[in-house]
């Protein structure tokens, strides 16, 4: 049965410079979320894509010698590949730069004019080229941006503003009466309080210092900021004044994905824009924590960033989202080390799951020529295995959607480790051995099959490339993604009669 629509999305990357690991961090968390609520039956439209327009673009390809159309190519493609590397499933990757996206930002900025948001002014402050910001005096750090450190130049332009003031008491109620319009709490109250409570000033929309950009059909030496022209790309992709029908099934989206260091420009300034151009704002902004290298924010600006390609060359794509979202906590923030990934890979994924799988297989096919039969009646080890299962689904259905991936991840090694422990207390070794326990060999064989396959549908969100092959080595012909998940998530569905096809082991050891 079909659940209904599903639209999540991630932020636009820059593509002033390569992806890092920290956003890869976050895709892979928006992707385990798309896959969780595709296999739960929902129509999910995943939608990723690069922010490519501003200043800092302009003067990165500046510095390249190139034309600024050059430089967004050849970055964009590399999100591009590395999302396919990492098995991120989404359904459309849009670019500020496409056709499409002008025509929806024109639109939208016309609209919001019309409805008599958006006005003529002047623009004078404190600006950051790096962070394509403006600053009051008073935000300063000693003289410099403080975002990033660096220093800043006295900017004064002819402007359009976006009314972004007259939204402060809407947008506080509208928090009020969505209570999950803003998660975590913890960070709902940081917006709340430092944000809007403080006070709203107007928003400047358009720079004419700035060539990189949408310009403004009204008035075209404006090009329109960068934020206001990226935030819109969440109604673009879904349609927005171009095909109705498609924009009315998608929008509003069900949740943003975004740092915590963007989450003000989703859940203020976006739900404001979108009020004034008449449109319902998104269902949820979920503001995630950082990865930090050596408890330090991982950053362009700061110079330290990790190329993710070199882990995923090393250990393979499924091995370091397993350990991304095992070892940081999503919404918080976390310290990556390769030496903890390599003790994660040796422990959770070869001995634990690895060995598993290795041990079951090679046992189904020594003792019953590979094949698997149901059992006809269970002992309480076998229902003591059944029970973890049922509990680990529930955990997983409710804390998936709460972004509690290392939670529901270390509540499935608990289960992998009931089913090792199962091994080892029923010995299916000895029963082999005794022809009158051939009964409970075939009951024991069964739990052990049926355990893969729970845990081969349980790590699918998060494992993709893993929980594939382990469905291949059990033999199932169904493809998991046919099968609703009503059917899925009940312990005994995987039929008498099943193969097994035992093949190389899933993480060989590192040395
Ligand atoms: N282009 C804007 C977003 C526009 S959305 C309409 C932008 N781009 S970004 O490339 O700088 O950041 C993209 C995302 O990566 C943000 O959500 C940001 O929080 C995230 N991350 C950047 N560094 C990160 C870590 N070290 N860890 C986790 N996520 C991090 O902002």
């Amino acid at each position: 049965m079909r659940k209904g629509k599903f639209y999540i999305t991630t932020p636009l990357y820059y593509v002033n410079d390569v992806a890092h690991l920290g956003h890869v961090f976050e895709v892979i968390g928006i992707d385990a979320l798309a896959r969780f609520k595709r296999l739960l039956g929902y129509d999910v439209f995943f939608l990723s894509g690069t922010d490519e327009h501003g200043a800092k673009i302009q003067a990165e390809a500046e510095r390249r010698k190139i034309p600024p159309i050059e430089l967004v190519n050849q970055v964009a493609h590399t999100f591009i590949d590395l999302w396919h590397n990492f098995d991120i499933s989404y359904d459309d990757f849009i670019r500020t730069t496409e056709e499409r996206h002008v025509r929806s930002v024109t639109t939208f900025f016309e609209t919001v004019y019309a409805n008599g948001y958006i006005y003529k002014g002047h623009y004078e402050g404190w600006y950051c080229v790096p962070c394509e910001s403006f600053w009051t005096a008073s935000q300063l750090q000693n003289g410099n941006c403080p975002e990033c450190g660096r220093p800043t130049t006295r900017n004064q332009e002819e402007a359009y503003f976006f009314k972004l003031s007259a939204y402060q008491q809407k947008l506080l109620d509208y928090i009020q009466a969505h209570p999950t319009f803003i998660r975590p709490k913890f960070r709902e109250n940081e917006m709340v309080n430092s944000f809007l409570k403080p006070g709203l000033s107007d928003l400047c929309i358009s720079r004419t210092s700035v060539k990189w950009g949408i310009p403004l059909p009204r008035d075209p030496k404006h090009v329109i900021y960068v934020w206001f022209d990226a935030l819109i790309n969440y109604v673009t992709a879904a349609g927005y004044g171009d095909d109705e029908s498609q924009f009315r099934t998608l929008w509003p989206a069900d949740v943003h994905v975004v740092g915590k260091d963007i989450l003000k420009f989703h859940a203020t300034i976006w739900p404001a824009m979108l009020m004034a151009a008449g449109l319902e704002p998104p269902r949820q902004v979920f503001g995630h924590g950082f990865v930090n290298i050596k408890e330090e924010k991982m950053s362009k600006s700061k110079g330290n960033i990790i190329d993710p390609r070199q882990y995923l060359e090393r250990y393979g794509a499924d091995p370091v989202r397993y350990f991304l979202l095992r070892e940081i906590p999503y919404s918080g923030d976390g310290v990556f080390s390769e030496d903890q990934l390599r003790t994660r890979y040796n422990s959770d994924l070869a001995n634990d799951l690895g060995n598993l799988l290795s041990r079951s297989l090679t046992m189904i096919e020594k003792y019953t020529n590979g094949k698997v039969e149901k059992a006809d009646g269970y002992e309480s080890e076998d229902n003591a295995v059944i029970h973890a299962f049922d509990e680990t689904t529930r955990l997983f259905e409710q804390a998936t959607p709460e972004f509690e991936f290392s939670q529901v991840l270390a509540k499935i090694w608990e289960a992998i480790n009931v089913l090792n422990k199962y091994i080892n207390d029923k010995q299916p070794w000895a029963l082999a051995k005794d022809p009158s326990k051939k009964r409970v060999l075939t009951s024991t064989l069964y739990v052990l099959a049926e355990g893969l396959r729970m845990i081969a549908t349980l790590i699918s969100p998060f494992m993709p490339g893993t929980s594939q092959r382990i469905w291949q080595q059990l033999g199932i012909e169904q493809r998991l993604s046919d099968i609703p998940w009503e059917e899925l998530c009940a312990w005994g569905w995987l039929p008498s009669g099943t193969r097994v096809n035992k093949q190389a082991a899933l993480f060989p050891r590192l040395t």
